[in-house]
């Protein structure tokens, strides 16, 4: 799961269960931050979050002045999901009454994404009408309620209010991420599989893409909600369902043509295509006979179809690959220039387990400022992941968390 995730622990007992949240999340690939409640520190030492998570933990809305930024804004605007656990009585009340008075708070005012809340408290806490009419107005404004689960409490009674197990709360987690259609009303075209250059009705000019890093980007995008067209060479793979659109193409003019066709819509390019520089100036109208002892193919060079895409671009975002044999960082970087990407993803085509054919990759997504993200070998599929939620973020101008932040 790549996502940011942040974690508001206010003032329970069951604060200690949530270092196990914090570090499942962690683990799956989350990005986890933590805000605590002055008196949540009371219970589990900001430290030790810090240490799960690998992030500094915020507590305080106002820090050292030198160092101030707008936290409650930076923290919303950084978060795919706020997670309220434990989420006491108290706290539950100044959300619903939309009380500002502390980091946490703030923080949630300033949000408009998805928020779990996960109550914990003593059963005639949780089931006091107060309670329950504020969790009635939080349900109302779309926030999920976990419920608590029942059993032995801290306070020594037993009944409803324990906080649900780690795994309870992240399985939520991950079925309210899963229910996000990210990409809703975006359209995006996505280039899969090899072009064939005829040579004549019978022979062509190929190569080796199976079309299963295409259709593995498509198949993610459908599930984040996009209206995908898919353009694809040959392939071994089938296209995933839910498409908007499926062109089948053979050679690299009839890419570009398709391309083109649906270009000026979109909102996002994907070319993971294996599209062919040359093609055969003349294809013969009929088979070749084998007379000759020597053959000689004419070539000419094919359009680039990303390149007129980085002329004709507008606010489309445009995401091509860099499949290398050597020298990969350099020559994808200037593919990307060049092109007028907005990312490129470069993969080094003769790696054990990665490139054409297999269901594996290792790549490395280069930014247009420079920045370079490194991937270790990883299915298809979730490269695929990781590409398009990058493009989402693009496309919904979600600002990244400010480098060098540290509240
Ligand atoms: O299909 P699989 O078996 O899963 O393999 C995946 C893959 C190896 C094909 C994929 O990961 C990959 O690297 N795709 C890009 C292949 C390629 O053509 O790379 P390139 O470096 O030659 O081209 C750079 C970019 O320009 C690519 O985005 C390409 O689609 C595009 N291009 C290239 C030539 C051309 N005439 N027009 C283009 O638009």
């Amino acid at each position: 799961m790549e996502k940011n995730i942040l974690i508001g622990v206010t003032g329970g007992i069951a604060a200690y269960k949530v270092v196990e949240v914090a570090s499942r999340l962690k683990k799956s690939g989350a990005n986890v931050k933590i805000m605590m409640t002055r008196n949540a520190t009371e219970f589990v030492s900001p430290r030790t979050f810090q240490e799960i998570t690998g992030n500094a933990v915020s507590v305080e809305m106002f820090g050292d002045a030198a160092n101030f930024h707008v936290a409650h804004v930076a923290l919303a605007n950084f978060a795919d999901l706020i997670l309220i656990a434990p989420a006491t009585a108290n706290f539950l009340a100044k959300m619903a009454h939309g009380i500002a008075d502390d980091l946490l708070t703030t923080t949630i005012l300033a949000f408009d994404g998805k928020i779990l809340v996960a109550p914990a408290m003593n059963t005639k806490m949780y089931e006091n009408p107060a309670t329950q009419a504020n969790l009635s107005v939080l349900k109302a404004r779309g926030v999920k309620i976990l419920e608590p689960n029942t059993g032995n409490l801290a306070c020594g009674t037993s009944g409803k209010g324990r906080l649900p197990e780690p795994e309870e709360i992240c399985a939520e987690i991950e079925k309210i991420l899963a229910e996000e259609q990210i990409l809703a009303g975006k359209k995006i075209i996505v280039t899969a599989g090899g072009t064939l250059e005829a040579i004549d009705p019978v022979r062509y000019i190929g190569n080796r893409s199976s079309g299963r890093m295409g259709c593995e980007i498509a198949k993610f995008a459908v599930e984040s909600g996009a209206d995908v067209v898919l353009i694809s060479g040959k392939a071994e793979i089938e296209p995933p369902n839910g498409l908007k659109s499926f062109f089948k193409v053979e050679s690299a003019l009839e890419m570009r043509e398709k391309v083109l066709n649906e270009f000026e819509t979109a909102d996002c390019v994907i070319m993971s295509a294996a599209v062919a520089d040359y093609r055969v100036k003349s294809p013969a109208a009929q088979k070749i006979k084998k007379s000759a002892e020597n053959l000689t193919l004419e070539l000419v060079k094919n359009p680039d179809i990303l390149r007129e895409l980085g002329n004709l671009k507008k606010n489309q975002v445009l995401v091509g690959f860099a499949a290398e044999t050597q020298n990969i960082l350099d020559y994808a970087r200037k593919k990307l220039v060049e092109k007028n990407l907005d990312f490129i993803v470069a993969n080094d085509v003769t790696a054990e387990g990665a490139g054409f054919g297999v269901s594996t990759n290792i790549a490395s997504i280069i930014w247009r400022d420079g920045e370079i993200e490194t991937f270790p070998l990883m299915s298809k599929a979730e490269l695929a992941e990781k590409i398009v939620l990058r493009v989402e973020k693009l496309l919904n101008d979600k600002k990244f968390f400010p480098v060098g932040f540290n509240q």
